[in-house]
């Protein structure tokens, strides 16, 4: 054993680590499921082997969460929001009106889980409670932040049309929540996206569903992730019309900013969630008046894109045709990255469950690239 006062022992220049990495763990398989496939070279989006434009045809957001879930399909599937304890009301309250949706759906996720009993291993109950809590929370903190009180949930109302009754206080009509219910399908589920890694990297150190989902959310709120259909609004505005767009987009591009709703990590081909929303989107009765503009847009920055990188192929991605849908639906741009967030828990709690069931504690290597191994410098 070596005593205190004699010389360390001479440092060894460690091992070169030639270990392949890729950065941003492109490409790298981190796990398995049998929840959805993201098949990026085709543009294909199963569910559990259904494809997501037959789901988004003829299912609800119930039934998809349930298949996640359970693995079983049944389309009569109920999911109507639930309640929120009195003191994640009290919390909600403590936020500055001024608070981003994203992080006050994020502390009432976090607060929620204070309340509850939630034991390891994570259950299907739980799973479905925490997808019902948080369209209520974040309709609560829409309402506390205008001065108004939240409104109880609805039991008799689905999940989609809940939300929207519990953020306005008016009934919806069937086609805003039929668009909506969509938009939810669309994102409910997909594949080993950064906030779903997240939450299965949280619940492999045997954590609960509520940290997991808050972190999740947490890491949809980047602007890569979550934040791009707000931003899809924004960069439509200012291209203002179709005779401006060819100027409007090459000088952004100039500038090295990226077209929001374009490019994706996984898919090279046309986003399949992207043309499901745009027959939403085309067969809404409030959709917004710069739709049209939107699609002319499409086509030119698909144009100049390829011309810019003909090596990378950069298509439409969900995130562009999610914008007319959640404005069409009456929801204001800061709640986009929110409401994403509400759709995509039913695949987070999933992911926790399938991770929970075959758990290993996820924890991969990392290369060194700092100094040797060196004396502190004496004095
Ligand atoms: N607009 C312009 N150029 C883009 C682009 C976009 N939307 N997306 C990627 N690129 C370019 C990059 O600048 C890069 O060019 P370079 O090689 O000359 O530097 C090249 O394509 C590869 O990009 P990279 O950053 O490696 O791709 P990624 O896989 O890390 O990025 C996204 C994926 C989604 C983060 C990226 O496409 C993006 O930022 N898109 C805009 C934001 C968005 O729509 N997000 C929602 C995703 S669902």
């Amino acid at each position: 054993m070596t005593q205190p006062d004699s010389p360390a022992p001479a440092a060894t220049a460690a091992p070169a680590d030639d270990r392949p990495y890729s950065p941003g763990l492109e490409g790298v398989l981190a796990g398995e499921t049998a929840l959805g496939r993201v098949d990026g070279a085709n543009g294909r989006l199963i569910y559990r082997g259904y494809r997501i434009g037959d789901l988004v045809e003829r299912g609800s957001y119930a039934a998809v969460a349930n298949l996640l879930w359970t693995g079983e399909w049944d389309p009569r599937h109920r999911l109507p929001t639930g309640p929120i304890p009195g003191r994640v009301i009290d919390v909600l309250r403590a936020l500055p009106t001024s608070a981003k949706p994203m992080d006050a759906l994020r502390t009432a996720v976090s607060a929620w889980g204070a309340t509850q009993d939630l034991l390891w291993p994570p259950t299907v109950e739980q799973a479905r409670a925490l997808t019902s809590f948080s369209p209520s929370a974040l309709a609560a903190f829409v309402r506390i932040r205008e001065g108004k009180a939240p409104i109880e949930p609805d039991p008799s109302l689905g999940l989609v049309e809940g939300f929207l009754y519990q953020l306005t206080g008016q009934p919806a009509d069937p086609g805003t929540s039929r668009a909506l219910d969509a938009y939810f399908i669309v994102g409910a589920e997909h594949g080993f996206n950064a906030s779903t890694f997240t939450a299965r990297v949280i619940t492999s150190t045997r954590s609960d569903i509520a940290s997991a989902v808050a972190g999740a959310i947490g890491t949809m709120k980047g602007p890569l992730h979550g934040g791009a259909p707000s931003e899809v609004v924004d960069q439509l505005a200012q291209v203002g019309s179709v005779e401006h767009a060819e100027q409007w987009l090459r000088e952004a591009l100039d500038r090295g900013e990226r077209l929001m709703g374009f490019g994706h990590r996984v898919y090279r081909a046309y986003d399949p969630r992207a043309a499901a929303l745009r027959k939403v989107a085309e067969a809404m009765e409030h959709r917004p008046d710069w739709l049209e503009l939107a699609i002319a847009v499409e086509d030119v920055a698909l144009r100049i894109l390829a011309e810019k990188h003909p090596d990378r192929a950069l298509k439409t991605n969900v995130e562009y045709y999610a914008a007319p849908v959640l404005q069409g639906v009456g929801l204001s741009p800061d709640l986009f990255p929110a409401t994403f967030s509400l759709a995509r828990h039913a695949g987070w709690t999933a992911h926790v469950l399938e991770q929970a069931a075959d758990n290993r504690l996820i924890r991969p290597d990392v290369r060194y690239i700092g100094p040797a191994e060196r004396d502190l410098p004496v004095g």
